[in-house]
């Protein structure tokens, strides 16, 4: 019997973040809503604070705030998926839940340079226990046209029939992302390619985690790049987790699109899933971690955390995310609330690292031209953000990272305010500016405590609230 990794120091664990048990986690999966719950399930293996063949792990909610565990759902125990069950997604059908997701099988448990992978099914009557279908793999094969990289299937209903988009790469060594058709969940018709990379460098050579929905008159597909090669302020992370606006033509299987987006800034972002809630706002998770991180919480004997759900809406041909209003719920006491036009200021709280704090600076007519957010210990800047005014750039440094990738950037519209909201738990930060038009995702790590400074270049009309956060 292998028994679960054990937590051996709490120094770096998350309050009020989704976060596994003990062990591995990675891709958020299988986000639904069943039976009166949000269910939320996650790449994991319970064994180790490194990644191994992965199981789901699975939690559920009534108010997408506070996470109930349930048992595993899913354990790479048949010969489809006996080198994981990676990742999927789930819908009800018939007052059963359903999950689809990938099997992964190397050739050679040694090489996992070569692999096959298939696309699988499993349901429950209780939104607990799950039993895989008999049938599996509901589909074997990829399409021919198609390199060994096919998974994550999203699933979405559509009148009498469901969808799959599933991500991969074709031939050529391109990514894409390419849609199956069922009636019943477990016979699938091949449709064929929606999207394909313009370029392995420029949009990808293999595509995760594809998502396909409408959002107000046009749509959205989701989706995480591997291959996008760092281009001056952009795609710097190992890979990508963005967005193309456009139109799914069903009748011609196609979705036209414009240009690829980055949805987070931060460094900490990937594999991004989202759901509509019954009352039709659409949410997203994301990993609030990136492939090759250096994880130092696996000295502790876990690894990996959701992001905070974030609602996704579109303006001004992109995507912006904010928090979502349920976690006002997490507030404890109003521990700041001050207004002043000052050039320094230091936030004074007892708990700076369980904390929800807005911040408006008044920049119209302002004379100077840079404000910053500093998180420090007495060592170092842990996180700084920094909003330059002449040219509406922020950037996001983080001191833990050598030179060269300490850096994150993004760019504002004109406002006459500069608002951040910011987030922070026990080693996370997550930053939304002007209302969710830029965020910035990151994991920190610091054994002393931090303070937070607002400095600015001139004395600057602010008002900061903030609230002590727990779950
Ligand atoms: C994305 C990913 C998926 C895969 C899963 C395996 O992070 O690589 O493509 O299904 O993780 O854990």
């Amino acid at each position: 019997m292998q028994t679960p990794a054990k937590i051996t120091n709490k120094r770096y664990r998350l309050n009020y973040h989704i976060t596994t048990p003990s062990g591995w986690m990675n891709d958020p999966n299988g986000f639904s809503y069943y039976q009166g719950y949000y269910h939320i399930f996650y790449q994991y293996y319970p064994y180790s604070a490194k990644r191994g063949p992965m199981h789901w792990g699975h939690y559920r909610s009534q108010d997408l705030v506070h996470w109930e565990e349930l048992p595993i759902a899913l354990t790479p125990d048949s010969p489809e998926d006996k080198d994981g069950c990676y990742s999927g997604s789930a819908i009800e059908k018939d007052g059963r839940l359903y999950l689809i997701y990938t099997g992964n099988h190397y050739y050679d448990v040694n090489d996992h340079s070569r692999f096959y992978q298939t696309q699988n099914v499993a349901f429950s009557d209780d939104g607990i226990h799950f039993k895989k279908y008999s049938g599996n793999p509901a589909i074997t094969l990829p399409p021919t046209d198609n390199s060994q990289h096919f998974r994550d299937p999203k699933v979405w209903q559509d009148g009498n029939e469901y969808y799959i988009v599933v991500g991969g790469q074709d031939k050529k060594g391109l990514g894409r992302a390419i849609t199956y058709k069922s009636t019943d969940l477990l016979h699938w018709d091949y449709l064929g390619p929606i999207a394909v990379s313009q370029g392995a460098n420029i949009e990808g050579y293999t595509w995760e985690c594809p998502d396909l929905f409408s959002l107000g008159r046009e749509d959205v597909l989701l989706c995480s790049p591997q291959g996008i090669v760092a281009n001056g302020k952009e795609y710097l992370n190992c890979y990508q987790t963005g967005y193309f606006i456009g139109k799914m033509d069903y009748r011609n299987n196609q979705f036209k699109h414009g240009a690829f987006q980055e949805l987070d800034h931060g460094h900490d972002f990937y594999a991004a899933q989202t759901m509509l809630t019954p009352d039709n706002r659409r949410i997203v998770f994301g990993w609030l971690d990136m492939w090759h991180a250096d994880f130092p919480e696996q000295a502790d004997g876990w690894c990996g955390a959701l992001t905070l759900p974030r609602e996704l809406t579109l303006k001004n041909d992109q995507l912006y995310m904010t928090p979502i209003n349920e976690l006002k719920q997490l507030r404890q006491e109003k521990v700041v609330d001050e207004k002043q036009t000052s050039s320094s200021m230091q936030v004074n709280v007892s708990d700076p690292q369980h904390l929800e704090l807005l911040l408006t600076a008044k920049t119209e007519n302002w004379s100077g031209n840079e404000i910053s957010f500093i998180f420090k210990n007495e060592q170092e800047n842990l996180v700084t953000l920094s909003w330059n005014k002449e040219n509406n750039e922020v950037i996001l440094i983080r001191a833990d990272k050598s030179t060269t990738d300490a850096q994150r950037y993004g760019k504002l519209r004109p406002n006459s305010k500069l608002k951040i909201q910011v987030f922070i738990d026990t080693s996370s930060i997550e930053f939304f500016l002007n209302n969710g038009e830029l965020v910035f995702s990151e994991r920190y790590y610091t054994t002393k405590k931090p303070a937070i400074f607002i400095n600015a270049d001139e004395p600057v009309n602010i008002s900061v609230a903030g609230y002590s956060l727990a779950e």
